[in-house]
């Protein structure tokens, strides 16, 4: 059979891949992907070697594979040489399909991130080879960091002002993965990934107030204040000015949608806020 390989494997959304993949497909027909094969070894298929900054990795791991799920790197600022890498492995190697974990509204979004997926997704479009965009939109994981700071301090701060945040669980976002790796009619298809059920920052505060029986309210704070209380509990500078403009942008509708383009492809609604909060709370008593 033909081989599907999922790079980032060992991150979050390329584990939830491999995990759901695998109620889909053999095994013997996974490859993952990844920088370091000692992190693979729960992962429950074979793992090669692959990392984007060195393009010998790329060819071998490469081999014998039809069909790529190029997951976005973490790495911002490097990641259009990255991916670039990795779009040239795959036609050499003769891959002839790429999946690619885009951002929501790439083309449009006032969100620092999108140039890098912009100009990844036309190096795609470029390759000859077929492919599908999924512009996948926020991670209501992304608040973890910001729920256990309300915990602690009694109070969710953000710059997000009113605005509605359409977020989708990394499950669902991986969910919709596997059905553009293993059903057809996504060739030449750019997805706006989002959730289903939007909310304020001051709907969360009330979603986590409820959960938790203690009144937990939104502080909405200029972005400077918000950058500097970031800094104040140990976010590095630099990203916590990053997190206080993409509040900005989220304040300016960056992550809203309503297109519920979403739960279509995956065939069923997207995970409800309340259940990420409830696993964030879970998590944080331990
Ligand atoms: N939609 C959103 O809200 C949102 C939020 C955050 C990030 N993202 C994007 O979505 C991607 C996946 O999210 P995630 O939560 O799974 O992120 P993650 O847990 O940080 O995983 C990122 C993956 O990229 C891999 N990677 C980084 N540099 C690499 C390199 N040079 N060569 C090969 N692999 C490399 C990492 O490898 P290791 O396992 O070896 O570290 C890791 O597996 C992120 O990388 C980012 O582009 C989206």
């Amino acid at each position: 059979m033909s081989k599907i390989a999922i790079s980032g494997a060992t991150g979050q959304l390329g584990r939830l891949v491999v995990q759901q993949l695998l109620a889909r497909v053999p095994a013997t027909d996974i490859v993952a992907l990844v920088r370091t094969p000692a992190k693979a070894a729960d992962l429950g298929v074979a793992a090669r070697e692959a990392d984007y900054t060195r393009p010998e990795t790329l060819a071998t791991a490469l081999a014998g594979v039809e069909t790529l799920l190029l997951i976005s790197s973490s790495e911002v600022g490097q990641r259009l040489v990255q991916h670039r890498n990795a779009i040239d492995a795959a036609k050499a190697a003769g891959v002839k399909r790429i999946v690619y974990t885009s951002l929501l509204r790439a083309d449009s979004t006032p969100l620092d991130l999108a140039p890098e997926h912009v100009q990844t997704e036309a190096l795609l479009k470029a390759s000859g080879l077929a492919w599908t965009v999924l512009r996948n939109g926020w991670y209501t994981e992304n608040y973890a960091g910001s729920i256990a700071g309300a915990v602690a301090s009694g109070a969710l701060i953000g710059s997000t002002g009113e605005g509605r945040i359409s977020s989708a669980a990394r499950a669902d976002y991986a969910a919709a993965a596997v059905v553009a790796l293993t059903t057809p009619g996504h060739d030449g298809r750019v997805y706006e990934l989002a959730g289903d059920t939007a909310y304020t920052l001051a709907e969360l505060a009330a979603e986590l107030s409820r959960q938790t029986g203690r009144d937990i309210p939104y502080r909405d704070l200029p972005p400077a204040e918000y950058a500097a209380a970031l800094a104040s509990h140990g976010v590095p500078e630099g990203f916590a000015q990053a997190i206080a403009g993409w509040d900005v942008a989220t304040a300016q509708g960056a992550v809203f949608d309503d297109s519920k383009a979403l739960s279509a492809l995956i065939g069923r609604p997207t995970t409800p806020l309340a259940t990420v909060v409830a696993d964030v709370l879970a998590g944080l008593k331990g």
